[in-house]
This record gives structure tokens, C-alpha cells and sequence, in this order.
């Protein structure tokens, strides 16, 4: 594509965007939260006296700053530009709109998993073993779908779409925007927990 090419040569030293086309760089922000979800999952598997305590003062700012920003991320600028590029194609405004859904009740199931794993940091053990499994296994089963649809679908139709202006206007929010800086920086702290000395 005509856009790519120019746009690898442009502000590789951002601090907190390591790849250097912004398409990619949504693709390694799924990948954070893939890992949030093994992460999640290994809380939800060693409930109640296997859980490694330490790990969730880790992962409650996480799913406080990281995850919501970067949904909102991609329904304040990734999907409305998608949306000028593919507003003929109506099956994609209408994965777009459920996705959309999906973000918003995935924040507000964000905070209140949030809430939870705060908690159970606090009391050293759950206050409902079985309803704490039930929605970390709810969250994260969901996250997964979603991600597995905007991996195969909208990332690669973006891919095809943009062009090279919209590749800039979806890379300076990435490098100027307090808000969006600050969920990129958020989630990478995911790692400290699945590769500790990494
Ligand atoms: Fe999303």
C-alpha cells in the first residue's frame, strides 16, 4: 500500500509506541491484554489459596487504566476513521457498533473486576470463591471473542483501507495524547507479572 511505505520512516523513537506502524501497535496492545487474560485466568484457577497476592496490585490498575483506554482508544479513533474508509460496506458499521457495545460494557465489567481483585488483595481470600471465578471467567472468556474478532477482521480490513493519512491521524494520538499514552504505559505493566524478571 502507497501509505505504508512513507509511514515506517516517521517517529520511530516514541517512547511508548515500539511498533512502528500504529496498526501494529493496536496489535501488541491485544496482545497485552491476551496476557491480561492468561493472567486472569491463573487468579480464577488457583482460587482460593493459590493465588499469588502480589500479582493483583498489578492487575487492578491494569483493568482500572490500561484496558479502558485503550477501548476508548479505538472508539474515539480507530473505528471512526475506519468507519470514513468502509461506510459503504453496512455488515462492517454493524460489527463496528457491536463492538462498540461490547467496549462499553467491558469498562463498566472492568472497574467492578477492578473492585473485586482489590479486595481480595486486601482480605487474602475471596468473599465468594465461586461468584469472584464466575466473572474473572466471564471477563476474560469475553475479552478473548473480541479480540479474536478485531484480530481477524477489523485489523486486517484496516490494513487494506488506510490510507496514509489515516495511519497519521490514528499514530499522533499515540504519541502526544496524555490519555492514550498513559493506557499503552498501563498495560505494558501486565508484563511485570507474566515474565517477572523480563
Ligand atoms: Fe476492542
Amino acid at each position: 500500500m502507497q501509505g505504508k511505505r512513507s509511514f515506517h520512516n516517521s517517529r520511530q523513537s516514541d517512547a511508548y509506541m515500539t511498533a512502528p506502524n500504529p496498526i501494529d501497535a493496536i496489535e501488541e496492545d491485544h496482545a497485552l491484554q491476551l496476557i491480561l487474560c492468561n493472567v486472569l485466568e491463573n487468579v480464577a484457577d488457583g482460587l482460593p489459596a493459590e493465588v499469588d497476592f502480589k500479582c493483583l496490585g498489578i492487575l487492578v490498575p491494569v483493568l482500572r487504566v490500561g484496558m479502558p483506554r485503550q477501548m476508548q482508544f479505538e472508539d474515539d479513533v480507530f473505528f471512526p476513521i475506519l468507519r470514513e474508509r468502509v461506510s459503504i460496506v453496512f455488515r462492517t458499521c454493524e460489527v463496528l457498533e457491536q463492538l462498540e457495545r461490547e467496549h462499553q460494557a467491558d469498562q463498566d465489567y472492568a472497574y467492578e473486576l477492578a473492585d473485586e481483585l482489590e479486595l481480595l488483595e486486601q482480605r487474602r481470600a475471596p468473599w465468594n470463591k465461586e461468584m469472584l471465578g464466575y466473572m474473572l471467567r466471564g471477563f476474560f472468556e469475553g475479552q478473548r471473542r473480541h479480540i479474536e474478532c478485531e484480530n481477524m477482521i477489523i485489523l486486517p480490513l484496516a490494513r487494506e483501507v488506510f490510507r496514509d493519512s489515516d495511519l497519521q491521524r490514528l499514530h499522533e494520538p499515540m504519541t502526544i495524547d496524555e490519555f492514550v499514552l498513559g493506557g499503552r504505559l498501563s498495560l505494558r505493566t501486565v508484563l511485570k507479572v507474566s515474565n517477572p524478571t523480563g
